[in-house]
């Protein structure tokens, strides 16, 4: 049966006359609406606890801007915490989590089995969203991929160059494999569950991918996403998956091939020009505005997202983000990068 929705024809590789569109972080504070579910759900964990609320949220910005997808709200440190691991977020700070740094650590985690006990109500939203999208809107499930986890589960908080996880890799080796073997398994889990309750396609957010240097980013971000990636669509056949190995710079060239992603997100640290001729030659592309054109608008932001609608305009293309949009962007300033991608 021909695919209707715009996001799924693209991730099948077809070149759309308008690129289908939605955001990073399209649910999140530079939102009104989305401040006010936050504050009657009490904090952010509760709000991805919450299956009515999170779905609420979700749906925020598809009534508002008419995005082409959704994207599950939750987050991807939910499943070292359904792992054990004990997590907080601290106001204006960020995450917080219960240090995996020993044998005996990594041994107290809990089997995989029992991740769905924590992640039920995650579950719970994906199904209430599959129901009340609007039919052209295309659901996204989506997980850490492994080295980003391990990089929060490691030093217990978000880091600038993720030294702590770099060292243990270094110090320990067989440890560090453990965690990111437990990660892979958790996640293919974790993504079946979303899938089976109604996520049409899923993406697997690695952030920390750059600071991988040399066979560090093949063995520990292109190969956990390939084993991921190879084991979903064995239990899935046909999902279409997004691989986005944030930072990845020249080596965004063969990460089609490498992960068997349907489709490759490029963060705004590569040109469109470049990865027309060294990424989209491969499949589909999602990308890659950088956010800080949603704080500052006006002409900019239209010749930039042009620019980028006109580079990519030969082959498969999502228009998004470079990265997530801040808590400071302008709500106008996402219409009009939608009114420019739309109406040229
Ligand atoms: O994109 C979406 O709208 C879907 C929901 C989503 C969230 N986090 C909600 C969220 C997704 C896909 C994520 C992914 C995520 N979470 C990543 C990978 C993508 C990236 O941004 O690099 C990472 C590294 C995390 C971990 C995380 N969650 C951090 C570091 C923080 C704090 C930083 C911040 O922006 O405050 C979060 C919190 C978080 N996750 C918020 C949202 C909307 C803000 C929380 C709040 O409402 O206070």
């Amino acid at each position: 049966m021909a695919q209707q929705k715009t996001i799924l024809r693209a991730l099948a590789g077809e070149t759309l006359p308008t690129p289908p569109i939605w955001m990073m972080r399209q649910a999140g504070r530079y939102l009104p609406e989305y401040r006010a579910t936050r504050e009657q759900a009490g904090d952010f964990l509760k709000l991805c606890y919450n299956p009515e609320l999170a779905a609420e949220v979700t749906l925020q910005p598809i009534r508002r801007y008419g995005f082409d997808a959704a994207i599950l709200f939750a987050d991807i440190l939910l499943l070292p915490q359904a792992l054990g691991a004990d997590l907080w977020f601290v106001t204006g700070e960020g995450p917080r989590l219960s240090t995996i740094t020993t044998p005996e650590e990594l041994g107290r985690l809990k089997p995989v089995a029992d991740i769905h006990e924590t992640l039920n109500p995650v579950y719970e939203t994906v199904k209430i969203l599959a129901q009340e999208l609007p039919k052209e809107t295309t659901l996204i499930g989506f997980a850490g991929a492994p080295w980003t986890v391990a990089t929060y589960m490691i030093a217990g908080q978000g880091t600038p160059d993720q030294g702590p996880a770099h060292a243990l890799k270094a110090a320990n080796r067989p440890l560090f494999e453990g965690i990111m073997h437990r990660l892979t398994e958790g996640t293919i889990a974790y993504l079946s569950k979303q899938i089976e309750a109604g996520a049409e396609c899923v993406k697997l957010f690695d952030s920390w991918a750059g600071s991988l240097q040399g066979d560090d980013f093949t063995e520990f971000s292109i190969k956990p996403m390939q084993r991921i990636t190879a084991a979903l669509k064995e239990k899935h056949p046909g999902i279409p998956v997004i691989a986005f190995p944030r930072g990845a710079g020249t080596k965004y060239a063969g990460v089609h091939g490498a992960t068997g992603a349907d489709c490759v997100a490029v963060d705004d640290g590569v040109d469109a020009v470049w990865v027309a001729d060294h990424v989209q030659k491969d499949g589909c592309v999602q990308g890659n505005l950088a956010s800080s054109h949603m704080v500052t608008g006006g002409q900019g932001l239209v010749d930039e997202t042009r620019r980028i609608c006109d580079a990519l305009s030969g082959g498969a293309h999502i228009f998004n983000l470079g990265h997530g949009i801040t808590p400071e962007a302008d709500p106008a300033n996402v219409q009009l990068m939608i009114d420019t991608v739309r109406g040229g």
